[in-house]
């Protein structure tokens, strides 16, 4: 019997397999050996690999089990977010100083797969360099690319593409997944930006095609890799990719729509606190509950709600707690000090074309064409999610930019300082779609930000949202590499490809000057949605968790989720996740003798 269902109509409770509960009464006198904190990426790994044992695992999210019929059509991702729903924590950012003060929305998932059930489905596993620089902060060899290379494999499995086109020549068989848990397949329908895109990687310098970028090397312009696939092709999130096969397991129990208000000091294990205790409740106004894992607790709570829980729980920056009436059980003053994000930089061109975007957005007709041939034939274009190529650059070592600050990928060959993301309409996180015009995106994101900006508690309130702080391009160098990432954008499309098809830029995409770039910077640029390292493995002198995950100074308390990486991938954040909670639960049951 299958009881834990993407279908919300089959949410049933049972005594044979996974149960799925509401009420967190219903587990107050279970015993669990592990207690997971959030069913996002991160989470659902972990719950998953525990459960492939004799433990028994609780799965606690705060969130509801779906986000409704748009969650898994892949094109509607963009509408699940940001604030439309029960399924998004509804954050805000505090003024970006660097954005001329701007303030905006940040979406986070609150459901099960988390993030995974709302994002945008890009799939990259970063770089080769990129991996070494985490193993080579954190001293441990098993954060390597080489280290991780079957964690990646063990994570996805390639499907087919929705036409079912030939794909030889856009991805490499050997470095890809082919039996692991997350569907992942290229683009499934073609789009007039395709053909150019491409010729562009022959007639420019500096643009080469890139066959596979999730070899290790990512340098270069590709198709892309997404989390979609199915013969009716699906958002494969990690609620579906790591939860539903789960579910004929007795072992595991997942209680939704019930919050974490803090973790709590159960005793000593040698000289270390144990923190094996977990408070959480329904809302409120709500019973607060207790409950003790036997063996550990795993916080999977993602970049805002990890460090928000260590804090409430009074581990993090024992001055910062005094100041909102939080009791200090364990200074770690890095806790949420270190997060990193990537600033997102739409640069819009009006095109001569009629089948971008924008006509099923301005005919209803069309759009509900389009939706049947989807459902009816698993084709068209709501197959596929917003890009069908993307590409990842470097500042060449000898720009002047280097000047002023080093190099943060430390001049690895396959480390990418930014991406360029090509999108067959009008994108604009901050901005209105025109109501006439016909564009293209060519969407400059900084992958290898240095600035780092913080969560920190606004009250001693569970129920109270964090203060975020991304410190979107604070670091003078930040800027200057965003700057070089829009004179690529706009570089790009002078190749002959583009002729008679771009037809100008849209609004200060115009910029020329040093200072309109910068006013085109400071007053577009949003985000990427990447929150990340804000509960970060560190060196041994900075940092919350050691190599192996655990909160530093406590025992029985883990992290595996985005905030624990010590720097910000230079990828769309999905996958590095999925990568090292893989390897995650592999050090767990290493530890527990499982
Ligand atoms: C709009 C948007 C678009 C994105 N697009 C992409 C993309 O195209 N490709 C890509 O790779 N990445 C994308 N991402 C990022 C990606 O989804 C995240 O990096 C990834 O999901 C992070 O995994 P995680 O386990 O750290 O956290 P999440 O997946 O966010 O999971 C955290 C879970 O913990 C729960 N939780 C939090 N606090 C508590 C609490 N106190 N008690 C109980 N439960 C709690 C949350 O409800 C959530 O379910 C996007 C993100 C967003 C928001
Ligand atoms: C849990 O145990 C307590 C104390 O033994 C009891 O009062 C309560 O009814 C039990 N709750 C459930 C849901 O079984
Ligand atoms: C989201 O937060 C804003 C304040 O930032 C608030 O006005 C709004 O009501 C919230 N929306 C939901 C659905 O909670
Ligand atoms: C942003 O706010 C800060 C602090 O309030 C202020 O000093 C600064 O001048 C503002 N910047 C802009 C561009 O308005
Ligand atoms: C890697 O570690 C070594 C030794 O700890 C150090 O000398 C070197 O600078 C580090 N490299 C990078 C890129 O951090
Ligand atoms: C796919 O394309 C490749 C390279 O062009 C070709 O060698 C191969 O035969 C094609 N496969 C099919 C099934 O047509
Ligand atoms: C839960 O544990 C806390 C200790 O952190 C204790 O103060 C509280 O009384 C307990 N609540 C219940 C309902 O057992
Ligand atoms: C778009 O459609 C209009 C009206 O049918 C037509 O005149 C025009 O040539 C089309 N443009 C392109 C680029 O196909
Ligand atoms: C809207 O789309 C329908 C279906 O493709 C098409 O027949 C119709 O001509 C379109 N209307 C306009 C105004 O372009
Ligand atoms: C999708 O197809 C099913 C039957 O296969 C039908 O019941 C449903 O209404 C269709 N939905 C849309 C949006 O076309
Ligand atoms: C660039 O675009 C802006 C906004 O549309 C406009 O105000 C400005 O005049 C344009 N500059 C040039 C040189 O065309
Ligand atoms: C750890 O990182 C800090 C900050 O980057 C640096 O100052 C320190 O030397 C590093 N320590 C070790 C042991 O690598
Ligand atoms: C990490 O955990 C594993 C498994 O318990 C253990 O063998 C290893 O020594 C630990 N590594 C560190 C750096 O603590």
């Amino acid at each position: 019997m299958v009881v834990l269902s993407l279908v919300g109509a089959l949410l049933t409770l049972s005594s044979v397999g996974a149960r799925v509960f509401t009420d967190p009464q219903q587990v107050a006198n279970e015993t669990y050996d592990f207690i997971v904190i959030g069913a996002g990426v991160g989470g659902s790994v972990v719950a998953n690999r525990l459960t492939e044992t004799s433990a028994r695992v609780l799965m606690i999210e705060a969130g509801v089990f779906q986000a409704g019929i748009n969650e898994d059509i892949p094109f509607f991702g963009p509408l699940l977010a940001p604030n439309v729903g029960p399924w998004d924590w509804n954050y805000t950012i505090v003024p970006q100083v660097a954005l001329n003060n701007r303030t905006f929305p940040y979406p986070r998932g609150r459901l099960l797969g988390g993030s995974s059930s709302l994002n945008y489905m890009v799939y990259n596993t970063a770089s080769r360099d990129y991996f070494d620089l985490v193993a080579n902060i954190t001293n441990d060899e098993g954060w390597t690319w080489d280290s991780l290379v079957p964690y990646m494999m063990k994570a996805q499995r390639f499907t087919p593409p929705a036409d079912r086109h030939n794909i030889s020549g856009e991805f490499i068989p050997a470095v890809t997944g082919f039996s692991g848990n997350v569907l992942v397949s290229l683009p499934g329908y073609a789009t007039e930006l395709d053909p150019r895109v491409l010729e562009t990687t022959s007639q420019l310098e500096g643009y080469p095609y890139n066959e596979d970028m999730n070899s290790g090397d990512q340098i270069g312009i590709g198709w892309v890799y997404s989390s979609i696939g199915g013969t009716i092709p699906k958002r494969s999130s990690s609620a579906s990719a790591y939860l539903i096969p789960a579910s004929d397991r007795y072992n595991l129990d997942v209680l939704i729509q019930t919050q974490v208000t803090k973790v709590f000091n159960t005793g000593l294990n040698g000289s270390q606190a144990l923190f094996t205790g977990v408070q959480f409740s329904a809302g409120p106004d709500q019973p607060v509950y207790n409950l003790t894992a036997s063996k550990e607790v795993i916080l999977s709570a993602g970049s805002i709600g990890t460090p928000q829980i260590l804090m409430l729980s009074g581990i993090g920056d024992a001055s910062d707690l005094a100041q909102v009436g939080v009791e200090s059980t364990v200074n770690i003053p890095d806790v949420g000090k270190t997060l990193q994000d990537h600033p997102l930089l739409p640069n819009q061109f009006f095109v001569n074309s009629n089948n971008t975007w924008e006509a099923a957005k301005r005919n209803a007709t069309l759009a509900e064409e389009q939706l049947a041939l989807y459902n009816s034939t698993g084709t068209g274009p709501l197959v596929d999610t917003v890009c069908n190529h993307i590409g990842w650059l470097r500042i060449p070592d000898n720009s002047s930019i280097w000047e002023t600050a080093p190099d943060p990928t430390f001049g690895g060959p396959t480390y990418a300082h930014y991406e360029l993301v090509f999108s067959n309409g009008f994108v604009g996180p901050i901005q209105a779609t025109p109501d006439e015009g016909a564009f293209m995106t060519v969407i400059s994101n900084l992958v290898s930000p240095v600035s780092r900006g913080f969560v920190k508690l606004n009250s001693s309130s569970p129920w109270d949202s964090p203060l975020i702080d991304p410190a979107f391009l604070k670091e003078d160098i930040d800027f200057l590499m965003m700057r070089e990432a829009f004179k690529s954008a706009v570089n790009f499309v002078t190749a002959p490809a583009w002729k008679d098809y771009l037809i100008g830029p849209f609004g200060t995409v115009n910029a020329t000057t040093d200072e309109e770039i910068e006013e085109h910077i400071r007053s577009i640029t949003t985000t990427v949605w990447h929150p990340m390292s804000s509960a970060a493995m560190g060196n041994g002198t900075w940092g919350t968790a050691s190599s192996n995950l655990t909160v530093l100074g406590v025992s029985g308390l883990r992290i595996v989720d985005g905030s624990v990486l010590p720097i910000i991938p230079p990828a769309h954040t999905e996958a590095p996740v999925y990568i090292i909670a893989e390897r995650a639960a592999d050090i767990i049951k290493a530890s527990w003798g499982l």
